[in-house]
């Protein structure tokens, strides 16, 4: 880098609000003595924007833990549990399709259309909320009241979808071993639990995290020319921490209207339909990039298809800039980086027999 400065044009930004972001310039010098080389600047550049390594998974330290993770990959898998006994979490969050469904809305019980995309699961537990409007609070609550979402799986109140449980040999001592000592420990809450217990588990380090670690082979000329622009350009703004987004509220839209560009009618009014403040009109969560070249069709209602578009209308209604052919493909091929393995674990145990085999 020749002791050049290098330029950081970040954005502002401001949770909870209408984005509004104003342009900062933020001058990192390289080590003014000894130049750095490139790489090594550029890891340095990105740690302080603020992109870092995912964690390691949590550690299990003690057998119910480990239970109670086992149960929760069981009831991840578990269909017998909706309206139409076809539907579990993983109808919608495929290990093929990196923990999405590649559909642009998802269908749940009786082929119901949901209003929004369905995100990857993977590495979902380092967000601040969950959903496009973040109108759940965490992993647990969102697993816990998706049994009653009217189109995931359809359930009229908890009750029925834990006597259901109930009557599959297996799940009762299943529940006790994971949360001893309650004395009815299949509840919807617990269920919640061991979901969220499991899905803290499926992270997935790739190539960028090498790269961060230090090793500066792990990523090709072409995805360093689009970490440099991922930073330069002020995505990083808004997209940053480990799952490389997840850590905020933002305007879809901050220079113009987005349903310009995605077509999406009607527009999705987002976090203002959740929170009743038109404070919040068009606002989502940023969502994580992690796996993102696996998870077409892209945007809170799949309307675009392809990444490179979808970079695009970022680079326009985020940034007011259009990007040019080789940004936009320095920028996907930066975005592919941050795809890494599907964890073991994001695979089915072999089900619990139906009730009618209970001798
Ligand atoms: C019918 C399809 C469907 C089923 C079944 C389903 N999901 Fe989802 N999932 C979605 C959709 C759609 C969203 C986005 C909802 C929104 O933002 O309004 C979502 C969002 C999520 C998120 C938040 C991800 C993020 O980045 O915000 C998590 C976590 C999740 N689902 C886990 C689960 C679990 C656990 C189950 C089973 C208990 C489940 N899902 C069942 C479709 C489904
Ligand atoms: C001001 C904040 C902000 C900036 C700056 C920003 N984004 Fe986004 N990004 C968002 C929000 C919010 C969404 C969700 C939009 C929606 O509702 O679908 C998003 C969505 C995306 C998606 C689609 C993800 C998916 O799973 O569907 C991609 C890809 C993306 N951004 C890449 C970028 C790139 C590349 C840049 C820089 C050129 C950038 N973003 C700049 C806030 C931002």
């Amino acid at each position: 880098m020749n002791g050049r400065l290098a330029v950081i044009s970040a954005l502002t930004a401001l949770s909870g609000a209408v984005a509004l972001a104003s342009s900062v310039s933020v001058l990192v010098s390289a080590q003014a003595a000894e130049p750095r080389p490139a790489a090594a600047q550029l890891i340095s550049d990105a740690k302080n924007a603020g992109l870092t390594a995912l964690p390691s998974p949590p550690s299990i330290p003690d057998a119910a833990t480990g239970a109670r993770i086992a149960l929760g990959r069981r009831l991840f898998y578990e269909n017998r549990v909706s309206q139409d006994g076809n539907v579990s979490c993983a109808h919608c969050h495929q290990a093929e399709l990196a923990a999405s469904d590649g559909l642009p809305k998802a269908i749940g019980v009786f082929g119901k259309l949901n209003p929004r995309n369905a995100p990857s699961v993977y590495n979902a537990g380092l967000q601040f909320k969950q959903h496009w409007r973040g109108d759940r609070e965490s992993l647990e609550d969102q697993a816990e009241k998706s049994l009653l979402g009217p189109a995931s799986f359809g359930n009229p109140d908890y009750a029925e979808p834990m006597g259901k449980l109930k009557a599959i040999p297996g799940y009762t001592e299943a529940f006790t071993a994971a949360f001893p000592g309650e004395k009815d420990p299949v509840t919807a809450k617990n269920w919640g639990v061991a979901i969220g217990a499991f899905e803290r588990r499926l992270l997935t380090p790739g190539r960028f995290d090498a790269f961060l670690a230090g090793d500066e082979k792990s990523l090709s000329t072409e995805e360093k020319n689009g970490l440099r622009l991922f930073i330069g350009l002020g995505c990083v703004a808004c997209h940053n921490g480990p799952g490389v987004g997840g850590g905020s509220f933002q305007k879809f839209g901050v220079v113009e209207d987005y349903w310009k560009e995605t077509g999406s009618a009607p527009p999705d009014r987002g976090r203002a339909d959740v929170t009743k403040d038109e404070a919040d009109l068009y606002v989502f969560k940023t969502p994580m990039l992690r796996n993102v070249s696996k998870t077409a069709p892209y945007f809170h209602d799949g309307s675009v298809a392809e990444l490179s578009r979808a970079v695009r209308i970022m680079g326009k209604v985020q940034l007011g800039r259009d990007l040019s052919d080789r940004e936009a493909r320095d920028l996907v091929a930066f975005l592919g980086s941050l795809t890494g393995a599907a964890p073991k674990e994001f695979s089915p145990l072999e089900p619990f027999p139906d009730p009618t085999q209970r001798k």
